[in-house]
């Protein structure tokens, strides 16, 4: 099976040539089901996926399952403890096998004829087929898995891209958050009205942030020029700066984004599809919550509450913020080219006790917030973007420098032979 996509039809080739530089996306690309196609099997099939947290599947038999477009994926931890993912589908007659979101099972037994498989995989029983079945041919079909600091990642591309980037960057980023030393204290699945790509340009710049997350900018230093060209703002940040790194340099909690607006991601130039950043909270905010004081104890190796927020993302499913005692996180699956499921994960540290080191009431708010305020602007979006009033307008070279880079990573992605 060749690896290379088949050349993009030259009709829907010619619709992604109707974007203009320095604008949004035309109409089309937001709403186009041969485009939202060509999406799964060119990116959300090609790369690397954003499946879970192995804290979420501790023991032999724990599963997880999570559905790209059409496409159900089983992640579970095996016999020997290593993390497997398969397709979710029966060799018999292509059942869905396991239709929970989380579990534990002894063997996968299908709810259709129970031909039964091994948390290895091998199909170990089909009673019932008297014609010579090969079992050894029907194992479930395998998709690549890889764990990086507690990261499950996915790939249902027949021979992956590279991975070895991000795993040398997210290890040395994410060693101190102790991601897997977690627990999960909630997960919040979200239905969001819009296609996909809408998702990423909000997450991809804070021009909207001061009109629609008014608590989230109390927490944070996502300024532009005209804010971070002030005398007053600019030695407050360099003040946050200069105070954590001097603790922490050594320790690799080093702040690495010291500067006004959001770190440049993702980059098309360089095929940067992943990337981590460090960067410091506002004065008097020790996390991200409401009213900035702690909500749980702290994460992994932090040796006191002033680290800043860790913030790592990858293309096309994942970011995380990860703050001092609490780490939030979003993993994104399509679901059509006008609906987009975000699941929204709340770690702390695995000793943490629910009711007794953290309240989820005080932990919760800040984010669930925000991504309801997010999720609310991708559907008015969506619905602007479907009108026949629709053009798309210019973007900001200042603010809006990373949903300009994104539609080139995606254009990029797409038009890749
Ligand atoms: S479809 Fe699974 S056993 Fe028949
Ligand atoms: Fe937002």
């Amino acid at each position: 099976m060749s690896d290379r996509p088949a050349p993009l039809a030259p009709e829907l080739d010619a619709l992604l040539a109707t974007r203009r530089e320095g604008c949004g996306m035309p109409r089309a690309l937001y709403q186009s089901d041969a485009l939202y196609e060509e999406e799964l099997a060119r990116i959300w099939r090609g790369g690397w996926l954003f499946a879970g947290f192995a804290v979420e599947i501790p023991n032999a038999g724990d599963f997880l399952t999570l559905t790209v477009g059409a496409t159900p994926i089983l992640v579970l931890r095996d016999d020997g403890g290593a993390v497997r993912a398969f397709h979710n589908v029966c060799r018999h007659r292509g059942t869905q096998l396991c239709r929970k979101d989380s579990g534990h099972l002894r063997a996968i037994v299908c709810p259709y004829h129970s031909w039964t498989y091994s948390r290895q995989g091998d199909l170990i029983a089909c009673q019932g087929m008297h014609e010579g079945v090969d079992k050894s041919a029907l194992g479930l079909k395998p998709v690549h898995a890889e764990v990086v600091a507690g990261l499950i990642y996915i790939s249902l591309a027949p021979t992956p891209p590279a991975f070895d980037g991000l795993r040398a960057r997210f290890a040395a980023a994410a060693r101190p958050q102790g991601f897997d030393r977690a627990r999960i204290a909630k997960t919040m699945d979200y239905e969001v009205e819009s296609n996909w790509k809408l998702v990423w340009e909000n997450n991809r710049e804070c021009y909207h942030c001061t009109p629609c997350h008014p608590q989230y900018v109390k927490a944070n230093f996502d300024i532009y020029e005209e804010e971070f060209a002030s005398d007053a703002i600019r030695q407050k940040m360099a003040a946050s700066v200069a105070r954590t790194q001097s603790k922490w340099a050594a320790q690799g909690i080093s702040i690495t984004h010291t500067h006004g607006g959001l770190a440049p991601f993702p980059d098309p130039d360089r095929d940067l599809w992943y990337a981590a950043d460090r960067t410091v909270l506002v004065d008097g905010f020790e996390t991200e919550s409401t009213d900035g004081t702690r909500v749980a104890p702290l994460m992994g190796d932090y040796p006191d509450a002033d680290v800043g927020v860790l913030r790592m993302r990858s293309m096309p499913n994942f970011w995380v913020h990860g703050s001092c005692d609490h780490a939030v996180a979003a993993r994104l699956t399509p679901a059509g080219a006008r609906r987009t499921r975000v699941r929204g994960y709340w770690l702390v540290h695995q000793d943490a006790r629910e009711g007794v080191d953290y309240q989820l009431d005080r932990m919760l708010p800040f984010w669930h917030l925000t991504n309801e305020q997010d999720w609310e602007i991708c559907k008015w979006q969506q619905k602007g973007v479907d009108s026949s009033g629709y053009e798309p307008g210019p973007l900001s070279q200042r603010k809006e420098y990373n949903v300009d880079a994104f539609i080139r990573w995606y254009l990029k992605q797409m038009r890749r032979a």
